[in-house]
């Protein structure tokens, strides 16, 4: 069997930890795209020096020629502007819808067959036009952030409990953005639900309510932190799993922003629900119940990501 490829569209800070990740894992050749000239060259040519000290076997190119990526079985897109202080995902629209135009068409003439996962922000709409730009199947373009904000509460939730991270499991649902829905009542400590360690007095619903605070402005934080860009490591990791999910047909169930048509009472929208990944792609998104809570808190979080599509069909006409 072929080695698979896999195409990174944006040789950032992203890009770059997604190679390095992606070679590591030995999930396949790895080609680096940028439109600035040199970067993704150089970027590939030091990963390709990981190869002998860290022990992969991987091909790491760099490119300015989307012909490059031909044949890819995995693009994972990064491209565009990152937030700076002050600045919320939704400021970078304007310019990174241009940016998913280029790469949308770049997709759908060099690689259509390939599993493409959007991370460029506002990332709800961008996936959203990255498909309709691109013009493949709803199944084949999913957006990543559901996977990231989940980390980003069970991360908290960990530091709270005073427990191993591998024992916490969460959920967030919505837009990837202040509206998302970290579901309280599906995420557990090795089976038991945060509600149920709240009542055996683990915690208290105040420092709850603060964590799932916390987790809707996670990407703010580190933004305020880093003050020159936007989070990367945590970013990066959470696209090569789902890369991984599709390339090894794991069927997992992953929260991503995924198109879907009726489910949660939604139609035609790309938004955060759980979805199963395997080797066809988004092969379901899973309707679990939610509370009234929860419900109330998706409609605000759909209605939101609405209003930033038809921005999206203002700036550019063939969207509408
Ligand atoms: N085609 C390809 N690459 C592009 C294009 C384009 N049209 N426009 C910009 N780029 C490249 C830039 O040259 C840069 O190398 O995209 C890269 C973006 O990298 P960073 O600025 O380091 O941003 P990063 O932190 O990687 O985040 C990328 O992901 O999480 C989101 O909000 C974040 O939208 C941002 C994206």
């Amino acid at each position: 069997m072929a080695r698979k490829k896999i195409a990174l569209i944006g040789a950032g800070n992203i890009g770059g930890t997604l190679a390095h990740l992606a070679a590591q894992k030995e999930l396949g050749d790895i080609v680096l795209f940028d439109v600035v000239e040199g970067v993704p060259q150089g970027k590939a040519l030091d990963l390709s020096q990981c190869g002998p000290v860290e022990g992969f076997d991987a091909k790491i190119t760099g490119t300015n020629d989307y012909k490059d990526i031909a044949g890819a079985d995995v693009i994972i897109v990064t491209a565009g502007v990152a937030r700076k202080p002050g600045m919320s995902r939704d400021d970078l629209l304007g310019i990174n819808l241009k940016v998913m135009k280029a790469v949308g068409e770049g997709i759908a003439a060099n690689a259509p067959d390939a599993f493409v996962i959007c991370i460029t922000n506002p990332l709800d709409a961008m996936v959203w036009a990255l498909r309709e730009f691109s013009g493949l199947p709803h199944n084949k373009v999913v957006g990543m952030a559901g996977v990231l904000d989940s980390a980003r509460f069970s991360t908290f939730l960990a530091w709270e409990f005073g427990v191993s991270i591998r024992d916490v499991n969460t959920f967030v649902l919505g837009g990837h953005g202040d509206t998302m829905v970290p579901v309280v009542e599906y995420s557990t400590v090795n089976g038991i639900p945060v509600p149920d360690l709240v009542k055996m007095g683990l915690s208290t619903q105040e420092r709850i309510d603060a964590i799932v605070q916390r987790t809707r402005s996670g990407g703010g934080e580190i933004v305020g932190l880093l003050k020159t860009g936007s989070a990367f490591y945590a970013p990066a990791a959470s696209g090569i799993a789902m890369a991984e999910a599709y390339l090894n047909d794991q069927k997992r169930i992953l929260p991503c922003a995924a198109y879907v048509s009726g489910e949660y009472g939604v139609e035609d929208l790309y938004v955060g629900v759980p979805v199963l990944i395997g080797a066809n792609g988004v092969e379901k998104v899973i309707e679990i119940e939610l509370d009234a809570d929860a419900k109330a808190g998706l409609q605000v979080s759909v209605d939101a990501v609405k209003e930033l599509l038809e921005a999206c069909k203002g700036i550019d006409g063939s969207l509408a």
